[in-house]
């Protein structure tokens, strides 16, 4: 509707203040009318990690917590992971339309064009550290992409824009890859442009000396589905920070190299490498009571459990399980599954998790796949990145056509000292000179 408004009366003042609503929600800026008198700012909201507050409009990624629903463009996630690629998913977030055979076509040869990466780059990643952690090497190598494309300044020219986003999708692959191996001090596979977008990937991760790798293609379709789970999750704290930095209009490069940053921390993406290290931690499923009650007691965290918006089951969570099954059919059965599972039923029977509406979350049973696959802990967050590249560069390039937005600046509340003078040094006491 409309014409919906929101009547507020200023208490202080006795003045009341009618305010339209657009779409559920009030402008915050309607608010500064709101003054005790002429020299008061205006009346602000005071919102500590945005937990009710909508940064932005967006058409890309439609999410109902309450009921666990998760569309792309409007296309449940259920459907997408069981008819299409990863690449098809790609090219309708970006673009906001399934591509038809053509354009699908084009837009493969144009990703996997970009995958090879330049020889300096490469030798960027060489001088890394032995056991250099791959997202801390990714988040680098993603940086140093800026530098060899300086074209990429361009952002307002479409060409450009396009250019660099079909550049760092069809890229991330490799750098990823070439992180993983360097940890293992193998050479560097250069990609194969024939293979699909998961298969080249593969071929890059765990090609020996044979002439062609040849992809397991149920291995390949569980990439294939975990990357289209992973490609996009509306307002999260890494797109926030993609958002956030691309708003200051830096190079694509610098701002998905903040987003892989802000992706590595342990409660955002980092949460899948350490859901494998609670359940090695745990060890046995005779462990997790005890485990639960450290939870309950507030000493622990359950990780890969709780969602800022999710307070329904997770729907990736439920199409992993199901990829869980198909993966380990041909590596065998991850043992870490049975805790995993016995975790999950005795969490969602407990009234610890249910009074706070805590479900396992895309992260629970990631990790377990992929370490069946054969990747270190380490590695898993990598594998988030890859995907959400696509998220990412979706936000990006939403928010630069955005006449809405401006460089994100948010306010604060200062709480601070009030104005007072500078004491001279000598006239400082002992005690606030060995402070100092
Ligand atoms: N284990 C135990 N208790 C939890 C958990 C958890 N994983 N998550 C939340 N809670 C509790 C909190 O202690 C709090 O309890 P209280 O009301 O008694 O204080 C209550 O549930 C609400 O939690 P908040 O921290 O306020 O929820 P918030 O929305 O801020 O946090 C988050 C969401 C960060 C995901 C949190 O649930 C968490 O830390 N989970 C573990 C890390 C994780 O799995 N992160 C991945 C998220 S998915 C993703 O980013 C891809």
């Amino acid at each position: 509707m409309d014409n919906e408004t929101l009547t507020i009366t200023d208490n202080r003042t006795d003045q009341t203040y009618t305010v339209p609503i657009s779409r559920g929600t009030i402008r915050a800026m309607d608010l500064r009318q709101i003054k005790t008198g002429a020299d008061d700012f205006g009346l602000m909201t005071y919102d500590p990690a945005f937990m009710n507050t909508a940064s932005c409009q967006s058409a890309i990624t439609y999410l109902d917590g309450d009921k666990g629903i998760l569309r792309y463009r409007g296309y449940p996630i259920e459907q997408l992971a069981e008819n299409c690629t990863f690449l098809e998913v790609a090219y309708l977030l970006l673009n906001g339309e399934l591509p038809t055979e053509d354009e699908l076509g084009s837009w493969n040869r144009e990703v996997l064009r970009h995958t090879m990466i330049h020889e300096k780059l490469k030798k960027v990643m060489e001088g890394f550290n032995y056991d250099a952690h791959p997202m801390g090497m990714l988040m680098g190598a993603v940086a140093a992409l800026s530098t060899f494309y300086p074209d990429a300044r361009n952002i307002f020219d479409p060409a450009s824009r396009n250019e660099q986003i079909s550049r760092l999708i069809g890229k991330m692959p490799t750098i990823a890859a070439y992180a993983y191996r360097h940890r293992l001090g193998l050479p560097y596979v250069y990609p194969d442009p024939e293979l699909c977008y998961t298969k080249n990937y593969m071929n890059m991760l765990w090609k020996r000396t044979e002439p062609k790798y040849a992809a397991n293609p149920v291995i390949a379709h569980a990439l294939e589905v975990l990357f289209i789970l992973h490609a996009d999750h509306e307002q999260n704290c890494s797109t926030n920070t993609m958002r956030a930095v691309g708003s200051s209009h830096a190079d694509p490069y610098a701002t998905t190299a903040a987003a892989i940053a802000a992706l590595w921390g342990p409660l955002h993406g980092g949460a899948n490498e350490e859901v494998l290290r609670m359940l090695d931690e745990i060890g046995k499923v005779s462990e997790i009571p005890g485990f639960i009650a450290q939870v309950k007691d507030g000493k622990r965290k359950l990780m890969g459990f709780g969602h800022r918006v999710y307070k329904n089951y997770d729907p990736r969570a439920r199409i992993i399980k199901r990829v869980a099954e198909q993966v380990f059919e041909v590596t065998g059965r991850n043992p870490k599954l049975d805790i995993a599972l016995e975790l999950e039923k005795i969490a969602l029977s407990d009234e610890y998790f249910i009074k706070r509406k805590l479900y396992p979350n895309v992260d629970f049973y990631s990790g377990i796949i992929y370490q069946a696959m054969g990747f270190t802990p380490d590695q898993f967050t990598v594998l988030f990145a890859i995907p959400r590249t696509v998220g990412w560069l979706a936000q990006w390039q939403e928010l630069l056509g955005d006449a809405d937005q401006k460089i994100a600046r948010p306010r604060q509340v200062y709480i601070g000292q009030d104005a007072r003078d500078v004491v001279p040094f000598a006239q400082r006491g002992k005690l606030q000179t060995v402070t100092a």
